[in-house]
């Protein structure tokens, strides 16, 4: 009896109250990130989400406040900030964009009361997703550490908070799509990427988040520029088979494989229809933000053509009701993780979002990528690079070229035998992703933050970081050797004329 009360107190003081802000009504940010929330909860914690996907079935110590109903504003944002493919726009619209978009749909959701009651509550830890400083707003009314999230690889504004180094070449941003050996041209954009998205940060984001957050919460709360300086870790999706090789700060840890849950059988009919497939099936899917763009009937027309002339059976993911020929069933959603675990699936068809890329390498399956927006140019790169995929532009592709490097794709062993290779090594990590995030969650409470892991970058003036005035000094020294030499050549040129003009006179 004693033991377990002594039992009970222990672990009624070892859980923590934490709070899990995440505002992006994005199936991905949701999927890439909640398994870790779930598990804090089912380690004794007392969690609290702000969630566009609230579970169907309720979970212990698992508290959500539901945002859903902003999901149809979160899309039109998008739409409304980018009406065309990144590779289409200037990188100013990006930056403007990424910077409108989410901040817009933020303003509507500190107007509901439920998600302001969170915000003023006490907390041991609060988890924010990095996608706009205004989600630092969660950490105005309390002092607890925080931590950010991405279900990619940070923002700039994430690395920069925790003074992690972000080379322009090494780490060029990913919206950018650049992966491999930058040209000059690569080099000279991402260069000015960064410099733009800084300055654009610094003077223009922060500024006007302060005021939203001001305009709902008060004049007297510190600005989000202070409550980012208290950021204590990043936890950000990363790994080295999808992702570029980068250096880290101690307080950027990369999780990986988050989404991975335990596989589940598949629906009937669809097991049916792979199982008694005779030359293997093709999945196709444009993964959850399908619906952002325009896919214009031509571009769709060439899809659908090119998916009823291959000699495979095919899954689409698209939302038609429509008579098809009984090698293609389409429908709205697909158990993607167990088809893709299915033996007799040869190839996926993906635009390349991160979540996709992970359970197709995780699964062997070699890809054919169609990249769009966001992250995907860069993975679908990277994929290539890795020799488990190729790529086409789906805007201007014809139904031939889809047709062949679906088929070429699926008949070449060498795309399977990369896929193979290249999923030990993603395998092969000392602990699963979600327990890894667990412990760092709870690593900060243990030490009540972690300015023990703060970057000696986040207190030195950029010049000193960049070594501007080394570089200053150098080239001080080399001007003053220059007016040394310069002086001694006129000297000796000069003694040398006067030597002339006297040998000449002696003459
Ligand atoms: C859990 O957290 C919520 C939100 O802060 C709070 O209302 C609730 O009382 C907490 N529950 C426990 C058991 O501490
Ligand atoms: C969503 O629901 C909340 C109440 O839960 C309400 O305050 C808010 O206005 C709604 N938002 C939209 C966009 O419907
Ligand atoms: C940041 O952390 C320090 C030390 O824990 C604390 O004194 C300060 O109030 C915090 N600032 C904000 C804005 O949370
Ligand atoms: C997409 O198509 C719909 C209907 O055809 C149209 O109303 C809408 O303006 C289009 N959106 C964009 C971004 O082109």
């Amino acid at each position: 009896m004693k033991l377990c009360i002594i039992l009970f107190l222990v672990n009624f003081s070892a859980a923590a109250d934490i709070l899990a802000f995440m505002v992006i009504p994005g199936l991905s940010h949701h999927r890439g990130l909640s398994p870790i929330f779930e598990e804090l909860a089912v380690e004794g914690h007392n969690v609290t989400v702000v969630t566009a996907f609230p579970r169907e079935k309720p979970l212990k110590n698992f508290n959500e406040i539901d945002i859903s109903n902003f999901t149809t504003m979160h899309f039109d944002s998008i739409r409304k900030y980018f009406p065309k493919p990144f590779p289409e726009m200037y990188q100013i619209e990006i930056i403007l964009g990424l910077f409108h978009n989410i901040n817009d749909v933020l303003d509507k959701i500190l107007e509901v009361e439920s998600v302001r009651n969170a915000i003023r509550s006490k907390y041991d830890v609060i988890l924010v997703e990095n996608i706009t400083p205004l989600t630092y707003v969660a950490g105005i009314m309390n002092r607890a550490p925080i931590i950010i999230l991405s279900p990619a690889p940070g923002w700039l504004g994430g690395h920069d908070a925790l003074g992690n180094p972000t080379h322009p070449v090494l780490t060029p941003n990913f919206v950018l799509g650049i992966e491999g050996n930058p040209s000059f041209f690569d080099r000279l954009r991402s260069t000015t990427f960064n410099i733009l998205w800084r300055t654009l940060y610094t003077y223009y984001d922060l500024p006007r988040c302060d005021k939203i957050a001001r305009k709902h919460f008060g004049e007297n709360i510190p600005s989000l520029a202070e409550v980012q300086k208290n950021t204590s870790l990043a936890l950000f999706t990363h790994n080295f088979v999808a992702n570029s090789i980068k250096p880290t700060v101690p307080a950027v840890v990369d999780i990986n494989l988050i989404h991975i849950k335990a596989k589940k059988p598949l629906p009937n009919d669809i097991q049916e229809f792979m199982d008694k497939s005779k030359r293997g099936v093709v999945y196709f899917s444009l993964g959850t933000y399908e619906l952002t763009y325009n896919t214009t009937e031509h571009r769709m027309s060439i899809i659908r053509e090119a998916l009823m002339s291959l000699p495979y059976d095919v899954l689409w993911k698209y939302h038609i009701d429509e008579d098809m020929p009984c090698n293609i069933m389409v429908k709205r959603w697909f158990p993607q993780h167990d088809v893709l675990g299915h033996p007799k699936l040869k190839v996926f068809v993906t635009q390349g979002g991160a979540n996709s890329i992970e359970q197709a390498i995780y699964e062997t399956v070699p890809m054919v990528m169609l990249p769009v927006q966001g992250d995907q140019g860069q993975n679908a790169k990277k994929m290539v690079s890795m020799g488990m995929a190729e790529m086409l532009d789906i805007f201007t592709m014809t139904k031939k070229d889809l047709t062949k490097t679906i088929t070429q794709v699926a008949e070449s062993q060498k795309y399977k035998d990369s896929a193979i290779k290249q999923s030990k090594i993603l395998k092969d990590q000392p602990m699963k992703g979600v327990k890894k995030a667990v412990w760092w969650v709870e690593y900060v409470i243990r030490h009540k933050g972690a300015p023990h892991l703060r970057s000696g970058f986040l207190d030195m003036p950029f010049y000193q970081y960049y070594l501007l005035d080394v570089m200053g000094f150098f080239l001080l020294c080399f001007f003053l050797i220059m007016v040394v030499f310069y002086k001694m050549l006129t000297y000796v040129l000069s003694l040398k004329k006067i030597m002339c003009t006297k040998k000449i006179k002696s003459q």
